[in-house]
């Protein structure tokens, strides 16, 4: 990261993180279905540390879990401070993405089909989140058409 990243703290902005796992995210979903796709939502973004000028990044994306055209893809973001060696994990990002057809309508992906059990907890928490998520909606939604 460089002093064009920074913000006027002198850290690393964070939307400059946002970018990179929205990037990355997307580059795990495409591998995933072959298709290109949409960012639908990103559903979670934690800062756990300030990511410093001078830090070397490394961003990575697994794709959780997939369901009909929809999938949840985890980014975990990690500094090092080039010196020391030191490395830190300071975001991680919860992301659904959306594989679309030649003519941009959602298409069907491809199952996950988790093989060890940190991918078998991957797939659970997903679907908690995605579970999570649709029950928010649906409470929304019905709590406005009383309104
Ligand atoms: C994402 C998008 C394609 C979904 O279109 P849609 O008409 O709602 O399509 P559908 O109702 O068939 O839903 C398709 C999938 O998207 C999921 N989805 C739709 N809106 C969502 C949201 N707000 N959050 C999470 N998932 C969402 C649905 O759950 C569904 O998943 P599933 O098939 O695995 O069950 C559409 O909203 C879109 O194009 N958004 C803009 C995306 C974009 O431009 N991103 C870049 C941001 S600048």
């Amino acid at each position: 990261m460089g002093i064009a990243e920074a913000n006027t703290a002198g850290n690393v902005h964070g939307g400059v993180i946002l970018h990179l796992c929205d990037e990355v995210a997307g580059i795990a979903a495409v591998r995933h279905s072959g298709g290109r796709v949409v960012t639908a939502a990103m559903d979670r973004m934690t800062f756990l540390h300030p990511v410093y000028v001078g830090n070397l990044l490394t961003v990575r994306a697994t794709v959780n879990a997939a369901w009909r055209t929809s999938m949840e893809v985890g980014v975990r973001v990690e500094a090092e401070n080039v010196r020391s060696g030191e490395v830190t994990h300071t975001s991680t990002a919860y992301l659904t993405m959306v594989a679309l057809d030649d003519e941009g309508r959602p298409m069907e992906v491809p199952l996950v089909r988790p093989e060890t059990p940190e991918e078998e907890r991957r797939a659970r928490e997903a679907q908690v989140r995605r579970d999570n998520r649709l029950h928010e909606r649906r409470s929304i939604e019905s709590g406005r058409r009383s309104e």
